[in-house]
């Protein structure tokens, strides 16, 4: 398991450093700012996801990811500066455009967004409803197998959002998610909240969908052990722009001050190497799932 993880971390730094071509740049982000009133929160960030990675971003509370995250899903639009997803620049998508490529990605919302009113069901057939016209028991029948592909046990679809846990909540939502059968995924914070084991559940359903999917995977996440499980590349956002990215173990080797900040502020322990870290979860649990964001 330790040896495990450190080869996937030494895999991690050669694999990206490959060359990458055009066609494998699924998010280009060119010289993007952003801000509220006065207050700048991108100012010319680039930053570029490539296919079936799980890309991390991370930095402090208010440094700009959610909004990032909402302009790369056509929900905001930046000042200025470039977005291109799945080959399309967002800022010149027509209507009918922009609904194609909605159906192209699937986004699992921070706090669910599942509505209350439908079973699970229904909350995952949803999707299908809406862009597709396929019938009614075939929508079910879809909605089913994204359910047990995301582990959770059948009569969980006549459920509704309110009888599910947590850790139920984000498979189910996460199901809704995949429901398009999309090329890329974006997770906000997907084990905020969670229990340990539920977190580790997560995490290994998250490389499972990019392994045997191909599946493009952007999160936003603070889950240190997630970070150091499954993601190939993490971008840290601060001042307005990406301030370093790489593996966490490069980033880890990085002299950038709010790179510093993010491994050796208060949660720097947990934020060690994975053989050192699950060697003090041995005396310490408290570490082995951090939950405070770094600030
Ligand atoms: N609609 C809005 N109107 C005004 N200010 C906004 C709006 N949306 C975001 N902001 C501001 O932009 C900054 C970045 O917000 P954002 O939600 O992107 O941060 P974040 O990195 O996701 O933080 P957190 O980790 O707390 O979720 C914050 O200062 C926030 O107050
Ligand atoms: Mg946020």
């Amino acid at each position: 398991m330790q040896s495990a993880a450190r080869a996937d971390a030494a895999n991690k730094d050669t694999v990206h450093e490959n060359t990458v071509h055009e066609d494998d740049r699924v998010i280009e982000i060119s010289k993007v700012s952003t801000r509220f009133g006065e207050h700048v929160v991108h100012s010319e960030l680039d930053l570029e996801v490539r296919r079936a990675e799980i890309f991390a971003l991370v930095g402090g509370s208010g440094s700009g990811k959610s909004t990032l995250l909402r302009e790369m899903i056509l929900l905001q639009r930046p000042d200025s500066g470039s977005i291109r997803v799945l080959g399309a620049e967002l800022q010149k998508l027509g209507d009918e455009e922009a609904l194609a490529l909605r159906q192209r990605w699937g986004v699992m919302f921070q706090h669910g967004g599942l509505f209350g009113a439908l079973t699970v069901t229904e909350n995952v057939g949803l999707p299908l409803r809406e862009h597709t016209g396929l019938a009614d028991a075939l929508i079910d029948e879809i909605a089913a197998w994204k359910l047990a592909m995301t582990g959770l046990a059948p009569e969980v679809g006549a459920q509704y959002p309110s009888e599910l846990s947590g850790g139920m909540m984000k498979r189910a939502s996460l199901a809704r998610a995949l429901a398009l059968d999309p090329e890329l995924l974006f997770l906000d914070e997907p084990t905020a909240g969670l229990d340990p084991n539920s977190a580790s559940g997560v995490d290994e359903l998250v490389r499972k969908l990019r392994d045997l999917f191909g599946l493009t995977i952007v999160m936003i996440t603070h889950d240190l052990d997630l970070l150091w499980q499954v993601a190939d590349r993490v971008a840290v956002l601060a001042e307005g722009k990406v301030q370093g990215i790489g593996s966490m173990s490069e980033l880890s080797r990085m002299d950038n001050p709010a790179i510093r900040q993010f491994f050796d502020g208060p949660r720097g322990r947990a934020a060690q190497e994975p053989e050192t870290r699950q060697a003090d979860a041995q005396t310490d649990t408290k570490n082995a799932r951090p939950s405070s964001k770094p600030k």
